[in-house]
């Protein structure tokens, strides 16, 4: 009789996590949560004093989570105070202002800070990072494009979006799939599901596309000494083109790198005898 009865789904608990933001001040991380959790803006900036911490539920798929944000003051003057809230996070929210090259060029900092503060047994790969491109409505003073942000996030296995707090735009998207990706990952043990590591290109990719775009001169673009000869010239553009050829490489932004060193060897060729 016992074993004929129908089972009962016993109502799973609500999942509790903790996620942080964190990012350099004024990039917009308390105007993220703040039109999420309460669907407005506020065009005043007013700084973060240290730690600000909320409690929110929410519904992803089936499943009820209690999420934990410690909203971070970027100011570097906070350090004392937001280095302790590192600790037992699940989630972090890494913001930048697309307007602000520095706020981005600060992201590794900020993974350091936080490495840092974990000390040696703390483990950053199994907690799900979403970087948010923020500011995305300042279109006119936009000096980081989606492909240098995305490639920066990606090859570091961590999400990418594209947001604006002021409109809106990019925000409910992002938090759907860092709560999905948090709740995949506690499902996992804690781990990071091996699927979400994957990221379908190389780091050696990855770093070749930062590298040209940073390059100052076609010489330094194919990675050539300045009066380099046509032989020289032609093995390093082999190797470049084989790397990034748009049908061999997805990594963001390899289609813009490819065509740059296409034209850095023509410019070169031109003038080598
Ligand atoms: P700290 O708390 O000091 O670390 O700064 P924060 O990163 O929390 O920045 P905050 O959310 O307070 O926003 C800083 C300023 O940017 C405010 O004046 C906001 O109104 C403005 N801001 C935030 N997000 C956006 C956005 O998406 N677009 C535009 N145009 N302005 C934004
Ligand atoms: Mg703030």
């Amino acid at each position: 009789m016992e074993a004929n009865a129908p089972k009962r789904k016993e109502p799973r608990k609500a999942l509790r996590i903790k996620v942080i933001s964190m990012g350099n001040a004024e990039v917009g991380k308390s105007c993220i949560i703040k039109r999420y959790c309460e669907k407005r803006f506020v065009p005043k900036y007013l700084a973060t004093i240290g730690i600000d911490y909320g409690v929110t539920k929410v519904q992803i798929r089936d499943r009820e989570i209690k999420v934990n944000i410690f909203d971070m003051a970027g100011h570097p003057f906070f350090y004392e105070v937001r280095n302790e809230f590192y600790k037992d996070t699940q989630g972090v929210i890494l913001v930048y202002d697309v307007s602000q090259k520095e706020s981005f060029d600060a992201l590794d900092a900020w993974l350091a800070e936080m490495k840092q503060e974990l000390g040696p047994h703390g483990n950053m790969d199994n907690v799900v990072f979403v970087v948010c491109a923020n500011k995305i409505d300042c279109t006119k003073h936009r000096s980081v494009d989606e492909s240098e942000g995305r490639l920066w996030a990606e090859s570091r296995g961590f999400l990418y979006f594209e947001t604006s707090a002021q409109t809106g735009e990019g925000i409910n998207e992002m938090f759907q799939t860092f709560y999905s990706a948090i709740i995949d990952l506690c499902d996992n043990g804690g781990r990071r599901p091996a699927s979400s590591m994957g990221v379908g290109f190389t780091k050696e990719q990855a770093d070749a596309i930062r590298r040209i775009r940073n390059s100052k001169d076609s010489w330094d673009m194919l990675g050539v000494k300045p009066g380099a000869t046509r032989d020289e010239v032609n093995k390093a553009y082999r190797k470049l083109a084989v790397l990034l050829h748009p049908d061999k490489c997805v990594a963001p932004g390899s289609e813009d790198a490819f065509k740059a060193v296409v034209n850095a060897r023509t410019a070169l060729l031109k003038n080598i005898k």
